[in-house]
């Protein structure tokens, strides 16, 4: 046990598909003290229907999902909390703020072949690999009005959740590392 007190912002880990948002987000959360909740699961059946059959999400698709987890945000105000959600363009984040201010971005950025080749190795998994191209289409990357921090994943897990628990608990606006 730690003797720090639990990190009481909620974290958004953000990026497009297979930057590892399933992968560090956990990390970070422990790491920080606090439940971790994963993105997919807020999908209704008709979404993950929809991904599975590779056609992308529309942004009517998207709000339903994105106001669950915004509730779910919310409702870890003031305690911590990480949860995963791609949260590829500005107005899906803002829709997460409007549910819960105080966000805080974790954006996972990666080199397009980089995350081609770690999402082929993938099984059984609902995202196949021909939605990335859209994904990097659509990606709008944290402004420098938004809170939040972006963390390469090239290196193993453990040691980018290291450096983003780091960056997260000295943020001052938009950092990278
Ligand atoms: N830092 C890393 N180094 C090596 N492999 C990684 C790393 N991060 C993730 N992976 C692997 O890459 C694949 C994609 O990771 P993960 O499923 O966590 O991505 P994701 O962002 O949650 O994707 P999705 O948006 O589709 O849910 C997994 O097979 C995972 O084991
Ligand atoms: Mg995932």
């Amino acid at each position: 046990m730690s003797s720090r007190p639990a990190y009481p912002h909620v974290v958004v880990v953000m990026g497009v598909a297979g930057t590892g948002k399933t992968t560090v987000g956990p990390l970070v959360a422990e790491a920080l003290g606090v439940p971790y909740a994963e993105g997919d699961d807020f999908h209704p059946a008709g979404n993950i229907a929809k991904m599975s059959a590779g056609i992308p999400l529309d942004d009517a698709d998207r709000a339903p999902w994105l106001d669950a987890i915004g509730a779910w945000a919310a409702g870890r105000a003031g305690r911590g909390g990480v949860v995963s959600c791609s949260a590829l363009k500005r107005a899906y984040r803002d829709r997460l703020r409007a549910a819960a201010p105080g966000l805080v971005f974790l954006h996972l950025t990666g080199d397009h072949d980089l995350i081609a080749g770690r999402m082929a190795a993938r099984k059984g998994h609902f995202m196949t690999t021909r939605l990335l191209d859209s994904q990097f289409a659509t990606l709008e990357p944290l402004g420098a009005d938004e809170a939040g921090v972006d963390a390469d994943v090239e290196p193993a897990p453990e040691v980018i959740a290291e450096r983003a628990v780091q960056a997260l608990q000295h943020r001052q606006g938009l950092q990278q590392f």
